[in-house]
C-alpha cells in the first residue's frame, strides 16, 4: 500500500465554492505531496481528480455534477483514472453522489481531508468506491505539511462550522457545528508564513465574531485578541478577516480595525435582506434597524472604511414590499459593493420546507434590480477616490497585456494601472485617474 502511494501519484484538483474551500485544496495539496503525489494543472494529466465541491444554491451543485460526467470519456480511454469528490457536496451527498454520478471513485466530507491518502489507498486496494463523511465535528490536525497557490498573500482559517442556522443555508449541515483553532496554533501558522515572505493575510471562518479559541492560559481568547496577537507578527502587513455576522460585530471590532495597524479597512456584513418579516425567517437574529445603526457606528469609527455585503431576493414570501425595504436598505446603506442571489431551496436547511413561491422571471428582475442600484453606488464610491493616492499590494498582471498591473487597496479595491512584472508581490503606491462600479485604474506614483 505504501509503496503504490510512494510512486509518485499525479494529482489535479478543481474547486469551487469560498474561500474556505480554496484553502481545503491547499491542505489536500499539502496532505498528498506529504504521501508522494504531484500537482499537476488537468485532468489529462493526471491519476487521480479531485473536485472541491460547494452546495451553497442548486445552481453550483448542478455544474459541478455536469463538470463530474465530463470526465466519463477522459475516464474511458484511460481506466485507472480516480475521481473523487470532496467538500461540501461530498459531505451532503454521501453515498447518493455515487448514484448521481457513477464516475465517481471515492467521496470524502471536509472532516475527513487529511484521511484522503489513506482513502486513496484503500480504492485502490479493494477496488471498489469509498464513502468517508464522518467527522464532521473534529478538529483538523494542526502540523500538516504546507501548500500555498501564492507566494505573499494567503487564507487562514481560524475555525470550522456554524452553530447559527439561518434557515435557508446548507453550511452548517455540511460543515458541522463551529470549532476555534487555537489562537497559539494560527499564531504560529501566520509567523511561519511571515518568515517564508508572507505579506497578507486573510482569516477564514463561516462567523469570525464568534471565534472562542484558548489563549495559551486555558481561556477562550476573543477574536479582538486574536487579531491584536497577528498585529504584532513582524514581516505580515496586511490582515483581512471574513465573514462577520451583524449580530455578534461589536464596536469592540470596529475600535480594533481603528487601532491595530496592519488589520485592513474592509468590512464585509451580508445583511441578506432589508425587510424585517423576512429577517425573522431567515433566522438572522437582527432587525434591518440594528443592523444601520451597527454600521452609522462603523462608519463613525471608519469613516474611511469599506464595507461590503451579501443579498438574497425572492426568498419564501418575499412579497414586492419586503424587497423594496431591501432596495431601500441598499440605497441608505451605500455600500462598496454587494454580491448579490437568487433564493435556492437546500435541503435539509428549515427554509426548505416554505414554498418558493417567487417566479422564477420575479426573482430575476429583483435580482436585475439590485444590481442595477449597486452599480451606482459603487460607481459613487470609487468616484469618491479619484486623485487620492492609495497603497497597493500588486498581486496580479493581464494576461494579454503583461504590462497592465492588477493589485487591492487595504480597502479591497481592485485597482489597474501600469507597471512591470517584478513588482508582483510588493506594495506600490497607485493615484487613482478613472473608476468604474468594479475597479480603480491609476498610476504609479
Ligand atoms: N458564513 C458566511 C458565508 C455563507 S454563504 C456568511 O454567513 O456570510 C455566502 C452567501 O451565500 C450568504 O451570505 C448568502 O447571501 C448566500 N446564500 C447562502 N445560502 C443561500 C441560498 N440557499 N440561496 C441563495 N443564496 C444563499
Ligand atoms: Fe450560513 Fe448563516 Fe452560518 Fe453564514 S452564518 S454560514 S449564512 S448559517
Ligand atoms: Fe463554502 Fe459552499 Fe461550503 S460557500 S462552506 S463551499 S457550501
Amino acid at each position: 500500500m505504501k509503496n503504490k502511494l510512494n510512486s509518485k501519484r499525479k494529482v489535479f484538483i478543481r474547486t469551487f465554492g469560498c474561500q474556505m474551500n480554496a484553502r481545503d485544496s491547499e491542505f489536500v495539496i499539502g496532505v498528498l505531496s506529504e504521501r508522494g503525489f504531484k500537482k499537476v494543472d488537468s485532468a489529462e494529466k493526471a491519476d487521480v481528480v479531485l473536485f472541491n465541491s460547494c452546495s451553497v444554491r442548486k445552481h453550483a451543485e448542478d455544474r459541478l455534477f455536469s463538470n463530474i460526467a465530463d470526465l466519463k470519456k477522459l475516464k474511458a480511454g484511460k481506466p485507472g483514472l480516480l475521481v473523487g469528490l470532496m467538500g461540501c457536496t461530498a459531505q451532503s451527498y454521501k453515498d447518493k453522489a455515487l448514484e448521481r454520478a457513477p464516475v465517481l471513485d471515492f467521496v470524502c466530507g471536509p472532516g475527513n481531508e487529511a484521511d484522503l491518502p489513506e482513502i486513496i489507498a484503500n480504492v485502490l486496494k479493494d477496488r471498489c468506491p469509498v464513502v468517508a463523511t464522518d467527522k464532521t465535528n473534529e478538529k483538523r490536525p494542526e502540523l500538516f505539511p504546507e501548500y500555498r497557490q501564492s507566494a505573499f498573500k494567503t487564507f487562514v482559517s481560524i475555525g470550522e462550522g456554524c452553530n447559527n442556522f439561518c434557515s435557508y443555508c446548507i453550511v452548517p449541515y455540511v460543515r458541522g457545528r463551529e470549532r476555534s483553532r487555537d489562537a497559539k496554533d494560527i499564531v504560529r501558522e501566520i509567523r511561519g508564513l511571515a518568515g517564508r515572505g508572507f505579506r497578507e493575510i486573510t482569516l477564514l471562518g463561516q462567523n469570525v465574531n464568534s471565534y472562542k479559541g484558548a489563549n495559551g492560559k486555558g481561556q477562550g481568547a476573543s477574536f479582538v485578541k486574536l487579531l491584536e496577537g497577528i498585529n504584532s507578527i513582524d514581516g505580515i502587513e496586511r490582515v483581512r478577516f471574513m465573514t462577520s455576522h451583524p449580530k455578534d460585530a461589536s464596536t469592540d471590532l470596529f475600535k480594533a480595525m481603528r487601532d491595530l495597524e496592519k488589520v485592513c479597512e474592509h468590512l464585509h456584513l451580508p445583511v441578506q435582506s432589508g425587510s424585517d418579516r423576512i429577517l425573522k425567517l431567515m433566522n438572522r437574529g437582527y432587525t434591518s434597524k440594528k443592523y444601520i445603526r451597527l454600521v452609522q457606528k462603523y462608519k463613525e469609527i471608519l469613516p474611511k472604511g469599506a464595507l461590503t455585503t451579501d443579498i438574497i431576493v425572492g426568498f419564501p414570501g418575499e412579497s414586492d414590499r419586503d424587497f423594496n425595504s431591501t432596495l431601500k436598505l441598499i440605497k441608505d446603506t451605500g455600500f462598496d459593493s454587494a454580491f448579490s442571489f437568487k433564493y435556492s431551496p437546500r435541503p435539509p436547511a428549515r427554509s426548505a420546507k416554505l414554498k418558493d413561491n417567487v417566479p422564477a422571471d420575479v426573482k430575476q428582475k429583483r435580482l436585475e434590480a439590485v444590481i442595477d442600484m449597486q452599480c451606482d453606488i459603487s460607481q459613487r464610491c470609487n468616484a469618491a477616490l479619484k486623485g487620492k493616492t492609495l497603497e497597493i499590494l500588486v498581486d496580479g498582471c493581464g494576461s494579454k497585456d503583461p504590462r497592465l498591473l492588477t493589485g487591492r487597496t487595504r480597502t479591497n479595491k481592485i485597482t489597474v494601472f501600469n507597471g512591470s512584472r517584478g513588482l508582483i508581490g510588493k506594495f506600490v503606491n497607485v493615484i487613482v485617474e478613472s473608476v468604474t462600479p468594479y475597479a480603480l485604474k491609476g498610476r504609479m506614483v
